[in-house]
């Protein structure tokens, strides 16, 4: 380690407590968040390519060029087929963390985003806007894993929570930008902005250092404190950040092996990881916001553009709000309110579909059938529609949005960090993608009020699950949650 001008504030009489509290007071963020900007340039591309999917189907349906025109099945896929590139990014993700760096493999999700987009530009026919799909859902599952990673470590347990919750904002704000600028552009033009987005993260990122976790992991001290340098500004004693990074990684010497899955400090955070992802995507986001549209129509909202929008904007308020305290109010309380929320809005979801087939006098459990969808003016039930799905929507956001993807970059220890959160990576979106594929298949089996109330109890057993097996890592750092799972073996990890 190189030999710096610093004066050490820190005493060694001090407890770990108090030696925190005070190297924090001396914190400069400015260039840390620098860097978390230039990161989650990254999620915002990634929302973009979630996003561009609805506007540019609904101009590919109508395609001046034949070779392009998108019939329904297509249309499905093009909207769906970004998870499947975006589940097998897990797997790639997953590698790259550990092999080149939490850095390199952010920059090098820029190329696939563009080359993704450039590919859709110049289609000649459906399989090229498929191909493109492809590539950009590649780049978005590999962001979805190093972003997250990237924050958790250059950030402070002060705002890492805020920081790691930007994340998820960016997404949905992808998302939003890309409906509304969608409404003024043609899919050509929009793909065209979409690409813009990855090349600002790929150029704004050469001037970002490494995460010190992972140089001092690699053996890479003197970049190491370079990084701290940067991160925290001149006034701190970078050393004693090193020195508790460097203790833990010593405890944990040596790679991830299949017989340290038997160990309580990697299998309980990998199991509660993958089942934050799986309960995360069992709440029906997916499929409640592809049927956002329709459920806007039932209330008479004839432009369904514009109400993806007013979800959308909902999204990112929320999103917002839960980025701004959830350092203060901790995770495990948001995600239980949120789920709290959710299965209060499933269930009033339920009773309206319930209420309303019974009101329409229509047998048909097909949301999808025309007697079904579009009622009259006067539907005296759509409030409780779009109340419900406001409900959902901000519920959503405050908890199970962002922090499923936040605490699977604080709960793994470092040696698992990548292969752990590529599994979850993978969850995520493989789950996406069947929720998404099978709900017309459960609105028909347990027609839709049965399906929202399915949602509700999944929604409620988040709450338990919470309550029961998440840890609270908020005012935590990084090495005492490792240390906390280490300490668990045989009983609960401490609750705060
Ligand atoms: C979820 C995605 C979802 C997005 C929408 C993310 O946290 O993982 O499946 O589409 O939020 O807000």
């Amino acid at each position: 380690m190189e030999d710096d001008d610093f004066q050490p504030l820190l005493t060694q009489s001090e407890s770990p407590d108090l030696q925190c509290s005070r190297y924090l007071r001396n914190v400069q963020n400015r260039k840390l968040f620098l860097a978390t900007f230039g990161a989650v340039l990254g999620p915002l591309s990634f929302g973009l390519v979630l996003g561009f999917s609805s506007p540019a189907i609904s101009d590919l349906k109508q395609s001046e060029d034949p070779r392009l025109i998108l019939d329904e099945e297509m249309a499905s896929w093009f909207g769906s087929i970004v998870t499947v590139g975006a589940a097998a990014g897990g797997i790639l993700g997953g590698w790259m963390v550990d092999r080149l760096g939490r850095k390199l493999s952010l920059m090098l999700c820029a190329p696939p985003f563009v080359l993704g987009f450039t590919l859709i530009l110049s289609a000649q026919n459906v399989w090229m806007l498929l191909g493109g799909r492809v590539l950009s859902g590649l780049a978005s599952g590999v962001t979805s894993l190093v972003v997250p990673v990237y924050i958790s470590e250059t950030s402070h347990w002060k705002v890492r929570g805020t920081l790691g919750s930007c994340v998820q904002l960016m997404v949905v704000t992808g998302i939003v930008a890309a409906y509304g600028a969608g409404m003024m552009v043609g899919w050509r033009w929009l793909a065209v902005g979409c690409s813009l987005p990855p090349i600002f993260m790929l150029v704004l990122m050469c001037f970002m250092p490494e995460t010190p976790r992972y140089l001092i992991n690699q053996e890479r001290g003197a970049e190491a404190m370079a990084a701290l340098r940067f991160l925290r500004g001149p006034d701190v004693d970078h050393e004693w950040e090193y020195r508790q990074i460097e203790a833990s990684g010593e405890r944990q010497a040596g790679g991830l092996t299949l017989a340290d899955i038997r160990e309580p400090s990697i299998y309980k955070p990998f199991t509660i990881g993958v089942l934050l992802m799986l309960l995360q995507q069992a709440t029906g986001i997916n499929a409640i916001m592809f049927y956002a549209d329709m459920i806007f129509e039932e209330a008479n909202f004839q432009d369904s553009s514009l109400a993806s929008v007013i979800v959308g904007l909902v999204q990112v308020a929320f999103t917002a709000v839960a980025a701004l305290i959830i350092d203060r109010a901790g995770r495990k309380v948001l995600l239980i309110i949120s789920g709290f929320v959710m299965a209060v809005s499933t269930t009033l979801f339920g009773v309206y579909f319930r209420i309303h087939v019974a009101h329409v006098n229509n047998s048909s459990s097909d949301l999808m059938s025309p007697a079904d969808t579009v009622i009259g003016p006067a539907d005296p039930l759509a409030w409780l529609a779009l109340l419900s799905m406001g409900l959902f929507i901000a519920g959503f956001a405050i908890g199970w949005g962002p922090i499923p993807w936040l605490l699977m970059s604080e709960i793994f220890p470092l040696r698992a960090r990548g292969v752990a959160s590529g599994v979850c990576v993978v969850t995520n979106w493989g789950c996406a993608f069947i929720v998404t594929k099978v709900f017309h298949d459960l609105l028909d089996l347990l027609s839709p009020y049965g399906t929202f109330w399915l949602f509700a109890a999944f929604c409620g057993l988040n709450v338990l699950f919470t309550i029961l097996c998440v840890p609270e890592t908020k005012g935590k750092t990084l090495e005492q949650i490792e240390f906390d799972f280490q300490q668990s073996a045989g009983r609960e990890i401490s609750i705060q």
